[in-house]
């Protein structure tokens, strides 16, 4: 097994940010499998009045993160959540792909292929914050509430894999989780 090794230093606004916006996008989808959503003739209920209020709170934190995703430095960088459009940093991503459980290189602390799927994760967790905060506050918006439902499926994809990897990342002893957790720590 591959010996304990830091992967990426990330500071305590990264680290509480992620962990709100976490805690938001599991309650949304959890109350969306309980809650009554609005009908042509009838108000939602009191949970999708939650999911309405928590829905305006990880919007805000989306765009908490992707703004301090500029502004740090230091940390993973903007370039690398979003890949797809320099050719360099595309074909860091591609290699690196090839060696998702490798060790890390020597001098490097980024996984361009991790960075990347938490881009795409951020992607989808913000299509889906706005296309609700549109689609149900602005009437010409509408149909953007379809863009939700369709893309709900993906949201609950990324949260699955990415917590799966998560684990087997520490299984193979790379501690990640931990140095998530400990917010105050700078490591
Ligand atoms: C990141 C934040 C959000 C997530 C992860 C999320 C997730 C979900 C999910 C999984 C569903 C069920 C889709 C389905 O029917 O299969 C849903 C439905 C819905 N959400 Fe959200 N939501 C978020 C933000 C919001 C916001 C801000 C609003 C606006 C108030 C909103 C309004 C709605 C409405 C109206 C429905 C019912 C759609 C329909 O049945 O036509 N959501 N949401
Ligand atoms: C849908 C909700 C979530 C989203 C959108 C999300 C997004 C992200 C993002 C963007 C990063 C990179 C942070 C950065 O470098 O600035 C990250 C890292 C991480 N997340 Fe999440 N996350 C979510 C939920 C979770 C949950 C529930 C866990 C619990 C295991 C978790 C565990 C981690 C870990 C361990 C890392 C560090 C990965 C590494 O060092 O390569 N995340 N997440």
């Amino acid at each position: 097994m591959p010996k304990a090794e830091k992967l990426e230093v990330r500071s305590f606004a990264t680290k509480l940010l992620h962990w709100l916006v976490a805690l938001t996008i599991i309650a949304q989808l959890g109350l969306s499998l309980v809650m009554q959503s609005p009908g042509r003739n009838r108000p939602g209920d009191s949970l999708f009045e939650i999911h309405e209020k928590v829905g305006i709170a990880a919007t805000i934190l989306l765009i908490s993160f992707w703004l301090w995703s500029i502004a740090r430095s230091g940390e993973t960088r903007l370039v690398a959540f979003f890949p797809w459009l320099s050719l360099s940093q595309f074909r860091l991503v591609a290699t690196d792909a090839r060696r998702i459980f490798a060790p890390l290189g020597k001098g490097r602390n980024e996984r361009p292929f991790a960075s990347a799927v938490h881009g795409l994760g951020l992607i989808i967790a913000t299509s889906m914050a706005l296309s609700g905060l549109l689609g149900y506050f602005v009437a010409p918006a509408k149909p953007l509430l379809e863009v939700h439902e369709t893309i709900a499926p993906l949201m609950w994809a990324y949260l699955v894999g990415h917590v799966a990897i998560s684990f087997i990342h520490e299984l193979r002893g790379e501690r990640i989780i931990g140095p998530m957790l400990s917010i105050f720590a700078k490591k």
